[in-house]
């Protein structure tokens, strides 16, 4: 049988069709009642077509676009989002003329649900995009005058130094701002014009690779041929001429430190398997959670090591900065809401929930700090979809909302209020507990609940020297 449009429509076959569309159909005669739905019509408004053919379209529709069709005679092509007992759709209306006699009018409208929660994830995203981004501005950095201040003064002198820049190192526990305090560098050395403004600031993560020979490869380039099937390919250090190579976790850097060494010594570089030697004038921030002059060549560490700047932990920092840095985010977060959506908001932590945070203990530092203080207000905040067309907003965020691991943590860390030195006391009594038998971690336990913070291991130590 040869089909044919004819075909289908005599066996009914558009309806199949039109039930399975994603659109909604209507289609209501000259007095607004219904004469066609199809499934999704129905399935939208939760119930069968059969009950809503015959049935006037405003008992579902107070609104309908179709009412206005059926007066003006022409079509409504809206662009506007339509609000019924939760529903959310856009409709397109049009008029039905048949032989130029005006019968009736239909509507397709399509479900804006999906599309709204998507744009919600979207937002979503992108607002805790803007919130993790890297503070590059010294003017967003909290601590200037206090816990950063000595760091910024070194930082700025390592690029600023009349003597020419240098290279250097940032050490700090994870979060601690070493990525951040690299791009102040960088910005400074272009404020400074010790740098172009178009000079490259390139990352690597030191730890990222597996392979000592891709590693090699990543940073040094190669060139074509070096080893079967293998390309020209410029190196991040060459990439980074004439800008900075950020060494983001530098203590696992390894086998190619010495290749690293004599580039940084000639300022020439040699792509793998190339024999050509280029010029590079690259500034090296090598940024590690260790201490590197445990871990890197000593020649290399030198190098390196011109300044050496320290980040303090979270812990480090006075209750005060603390208090600062919780502001800052919390602003930070209603900046951010203010924009994506217009709207005045803000936020307020209850008392208890204030104290909580403070209080708690961050081994991932201000990164994770900023994070538990986003999630809780996250957690308290109203979804996009209730506070449509309001234009103040605010957001208590109580201890329920804080995420559950902070109620657990002890308030503050025990070592800070011990004392560390063994002084006679202490040595009377770990005598009395090394006679009692008791090892040298029980002993640390014991000596705590005494005030005193004196690590196992010196314990040991004091067992074979102290008699
Ligand atoms: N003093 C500070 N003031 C404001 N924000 C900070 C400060 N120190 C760190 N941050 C923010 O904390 C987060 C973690 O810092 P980052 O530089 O990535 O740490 P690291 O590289 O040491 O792991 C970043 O979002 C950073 O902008
Ligand atoms: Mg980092």
């Amino acid at each position: 049988m040869q089909l044919t449009e004819k075909i289908l429509f005599e066996n009914g076959f558009f309806r199949t069709i039109l039930d399975n569309t994603h659109d909604g159909i209507n289609i209501v005669d000259l007095d607004g009642n219904i004469i066609y739905s199809n499934s999704h019509s129905a399935e939208y408004l939760n119930t069968t077509k059969d009950y809503m053919i015959g049935k006037h379209i405003s008992l579902f529709y107070p609104k309908a676009v179709l009412l206005n069709v059926l007066e003006t005679q022409k079509p409504v092509l809206d662009q506007k989002i339509h609000f019924v007992a939760g529903n959310k759709y856009v409709v397109s209306s049009y008029p039905i003329f048949i032989d130029d006699e005006f019968v009736g009018a239909y509507s397709i409208f399509r479900d804006v649900r999906a599309i709204d929660e998507l744009n919600r994830k979207v937002k979503y995203l992108e607002l805790h995009l803007g919130l993790s981004n890297a503070v590059e501005e010294e003017s967003n950095i909290i601590g200037t005058e206090k816990s950063l201040k000595e760091a910024l003064i070194r930082a700025r002198r390592t690029v600023g130094s009349i003597g020419g820049p240098r290279h250097s190192i940032i050490t700090g526990e994870s979060g601690t701002g070493k990525t951040m305090l690299a791009n102040v560098i960088f910005n400074y050395a272009k404020k400074v014009s010790v740098l172009n403004n178009d000079a490259p600031f390139i990352e690597v993560n030191c730890a990222q690779f597996t392979n000592p020979d891709i590693a090699a490869i990543e940073i040094f380039g190669s060139e074509k041929g070096a080893f079967t099937g293998s390309t020209m390919k410029k190196g991040l250090f060459e990439q980074a001429n004439g800008g900075i190579l950020f060494l983001d976790e530098a203590h696992a850097l390894e086998q190619y430190q010495n290749l690293l060494l004599k580039a940084i010594e000639s300022g020439r570089i040699r792509r793998i398997g190339g024999s050509k030697e280029f010029d590079v004038d690259v500034i090296i921030i090598a940024a590690s959670t260790r201490n590197l002059s445990d871990v890197l060549l000593p020649e290399l560490y030198q190098r390196l090591a011109q300044y050496e700047i320290y980040l303090p932990s979270l812990d480090e920092r006075s209750r005060e900065e603390k208090e600062l840095l919780f502001n800052h985010f919390i602003n930070k977060y209603q900046q951010a809401v203010n924009d994506l959506h217009k709207i005045n908001y803000k936020v307020q932590f209850t008392d208890k929930a204030r104290k909580l945070i403070l209080g708690a203990e961050y081994p991932r530092n201000i990164r994770q700090f900023r994070d538990i203080i986003n999630f809780s207000i996250d957690a308290a905040a109203p979804l996009i979809t209730d506070v449509q067309d309001q234009a103040d907003i605010t957001t208590i965020v109580d201890v329920d909302h804080l995420p559950f691991q902070i109620d657990e943590q002890k308030p503050a860390k025990v070592s800070d209020q011990l004392k560390s030195k063994i002084d006679s006391n202490a040595k009377k009594l770990i005598r009395e507990y090394l006679n009692e038998g008791l090892g040298p971690r029980k002993i640390e336990k014991k000596m705590i609940e005494h005030g005193y913070d004196i690590k196992y291991y010196k314990i040991a130590y004091f067992k074979t020297h102290d008699e």
